[in-house]
């Protein structure tokens, strides 16, 4: 407090090493050691403050580290992979924090340029979890979540040979969340409709062994999409965007409309 009174705490707060003036203020007996369950609350609580920010995006983190997780653990993934499955889906979406909410949210289609922008968030995904040491090991998963097998997808527009089996899993994941979710340029779709789509890009866009463990799954009710489960996802307290109508509930709505894969 007293360093605070005279200015001494901020000058430190804006020299060049930072981090070492904060190592320096932090007493040594008060250092905490980030065992396994103390990164999984982490990554949960970065989870929370990644889908906080757009109100589409409602539990999707979590969404997709549950999905994930249970297909990897159906596929028979030891367990550290199947935690570090948890934590990539928990924190695929990080580099979205970066991204202006005009395009998160816009209702109507992305310009070329917002597409780009758009396009950004798996990058800065990658680049924000490979500065973090304890999740440095996901950084190449998480950041792989729109890569294709076909090599259509982005960033780095990868194929099915750079692509290792946890990376195609959450990809996976993160359609079926992502389709069983209202967003700003489309409507939820229902469970079936849901794995329709999806099977149809099996083999060729995504992984067919991961899409068949997805299906089997959600055929023994172990995992379930947003619609099914509604209010679960946590959005019938909310305005919806679109319309303004108060409570909203993903997928309610607007399931008849034609739906598109374009920004999944
Ligand atoms: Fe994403």
């Amino acid at each position: 407090m007293a360093e605070a009174r005279t200015g001494k705490f901020w000058k430190r707060l804006a020299e060049q090493d930072l981090a070492t003036s904060v190592w320096a203020l932090e007493p040594a007996e008060r250092a905490l050691v980030a065992t396994p369950e103390r990164l999984d609350l982490t990554a949960r609580a970065f989870a929370r403050i990644i889908d906080a920010k757009s109100p589409y995006t409602s539990r999707h983190s979590e969404g997709v580290a549950r999905t994930a997780t249970a297909i990897g653990a159906y596929l028979g993934l030891s367990d550290p992979a199947v935690r570090d499955l948890r934590r990539a889906g928990l924190l695929h979406d990080i580099g979205k924090l970066g991204l202006p909410n005009t395009i998160l949210d816009k209702p109507g289609p992305l310009t070329a340029e917002e597409t780009l922008v758009m396009r950004r968030h798996a990058t800065l995904t990658g680049e924000i979890l490979a500065r973090v040491a304890p999740f440095g090991n996901v950084a190449e998963i998480a950041a792989n979540h729109h890569e294709r097998l076909d090599g259509s997808g982005y960033p780095r527009g990868l194929s099915e040979e750079h692509l290792d089996l946890p990376s195609r899993i959450l990809a996976v994941a993160d359609v079926f969340d992502a389709l069983s979710q209202e967003r700003p340029y489309r409507p939820a779709m229902l469970l079936d409709q849901v794995l329709a789509t999806m099977s149809s890009d099996k083999g060729a866009r995504l992984c067919s062994e991961s899409v068949d463990a997805l299906i089997e799954l959600v055929s023994k009710k172990e995992i379930g999409g947003s619609p099914v489960k509604g209010p679960a996802l946590g959005a019938t307290l909310m305005r919806s965007p679109s319309s303004g109508r108060y409570p909203w509930c993903p997928g309610r709505a607007l399931r008849n409309r034609k739906t598109s894969l374009r920004k999944i």
